[in-house]
């Protein structure tokens, strides 16, 4: 192939990427977060971008720059995610969902500052929905990739999550590890495919395992045509 060829693997594909943490209100002033950097899912933008495809962005609030040639929509909580992500959902070819979404948010939002009083503050939560799951359960030509955050484990969870979310592929870190997980600019993650293929990368760039995460799409992509 010609280096041009090597380059638009991607050419003209619709990719949908969510990044970063999601924050939940508890009061004008104050959220419930995470640590997440939001690193590794614009270092799939950036790729996907390179690549050729035609990438969206859907970001939690982070620090970093959006990479040039991105569509990006910005949201603060899972709910806004969550509907962001639905209303774009036909019109894509692949989903990548990198973001850490918060599994609960406080059940009752104040409208004012809370005050303190004396003695403890119990804070009521709820759960937020499973945005992947829901596009899992509405998959039609969708490629759906997961990933999974996990301390202990990690294969067992992985490929729970892969199946339960009805995934094409999830990829797995170990965030405690080192060099891995949220704020560092590398990682060390495995690929589960749903059938049933399990692909460890080395210790890496993100940005190097987002190019191996996105040539697997491309297979992933060429398989389904
Ligand atoms: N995810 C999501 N919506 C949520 C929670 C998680 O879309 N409300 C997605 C994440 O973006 C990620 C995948 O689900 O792609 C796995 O997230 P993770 O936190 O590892 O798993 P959970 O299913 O939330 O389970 P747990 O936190 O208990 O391990
Ligand atoms: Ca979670």
């Amino acid at each position: 192939k010609e280096f041009w060829q090597e380059k638009q693997l991607l050419a003209g594909k619709k990719i949908l990427v969510t990044a970063g943490p999601t924050r939940e209100r508890i009061d004008p002033v104050r959220y419930l977060s995470n640590f997440s950097s939001g690193k590794m899912g614009y270092a799939i933008v950036q790729e996907a971008i390179k690549m050729g495809a035609d990438v969206t962005l859907v970001t939690g609030p982070t620090d970093l720059q959006v990479p040039s040639g991105a569509k990006v929509v910005r949201v603060e909580s899972a709910q806004d995610m969550l509907e962001a992500v639905l209303s774009r959902y036909p019109d894509m070819d692949v989903v990548i969902k990198t973001a850490a979404v918060a599994d609960y948010r406080p059940k009752t939002v104040h409208s004012e500052k809370m005050k303190k009083r004396a003695g403890e503050l119990v804070l009521e939560l709820e759960r937020t929905t499973d945005i992947l799951k829901t596009l899992g359960e509405k998959k039609e030509q969708q490629l759906l990739i997961g990933f999974a955050a996990e301390t202990v484990d990690v294969a067992y969870y992985a490929q729970q999550k892969l199946e339960t979310k009805n995934l094409d592929m999830i990829v797995a870190n170990d965030v405690k590890a080192e060099g891995a997980g949220f704020g560092t600019d590398t990682n060390i993650v495995t690929m589960y495919k749903q059938s049933g293929d399990v692909i460890p990368l080395p210790l890496l760039s993100k940005a190097e395992v987002a190019h191996r995460i996105l040539e697997e799409v491309q297979l992933l992509l060429e398989g389904t045509l």
